[in-house]
């Protein structure tokens, strides 16, 4: 169990695509899993992507089972270890939606998303996962699987009067872990 170094933009590592997870249920998985959890609550995270603390799998973690006081707004989202996941858009619509990154800290941008997805992949224990979400759920899990094809979100925004400081831009909000 440890807090890990959260790589910023600008790292090489972030821009990579990750490998697929290959073996499900080992030590070095769980450690691994411990250790984003770990990492993503002490930085009041609602997601975190192993490439952001170096390592090349596709593994995702997210979810906000309590009032996260970076998206206080935000509904929850159950707790989910995601690997090599598979997203689905259902239909052509999306919606504008702020968001940041524990890789872009101190920033918040207006970013597309689509609105209805539908995703699958596996758990740590090579389980099948498979949900119809929407919302922030389902703009959730675009960010953080954005993070394994090697996308930031800011490569995402289109329009850039709508990008800043989120102390400028929601004066008030909890952002000291931004
Ligand atoms: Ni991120």
């Amino acid at each position: 169990m440890a807090v890990r170094e959260i790589l910023k933009m600008g790292d090489a590592r972030l821009l990579r695509v990750a490998q697929p997870v290959t073996g499900f249920d080992t030590d070095a998985l769980h450690l691994l899993i411990s250790d984003l959890f770990d990492t993503m609550a002490a930085a009041n995270g609602a997601g975190l992507a192993a490439p952001q603390i170096g390592v090349d799998l596709q593994l995702v973690i997210f979810g906000t089972n309590q009032i996260n006081p970076r998206y206080p707004d935000a509904p929850l989202v159950p707790r989910t270890v995601l690997l090599n996941p598979v997203l689905t858009p259902l239909g052509d619509e999306q919606e504008e939606g702020w968001e940041g990154c524990l890789s872009v800290p101190g920033l918040r941008g207006m970013v597309p998303r689509y609105t209805r997805i539908h995703y699958r992949g596996f758990d740590q224990y090579g389980d099948p996962i498979e949900r119809t979400v929407g919302g922030f759920h389902a703009r959730v899990v675009q960010h953080e699987c954005d993070h394994l094809i090697g996308k930031l979100y800011p490569m995402r925004v289109r329009d850039f009067t709508q990008f800043g400081y989120t102390e400028v831009l929601f004066p008030g909000l909890d952002a000291s872990d931004d």
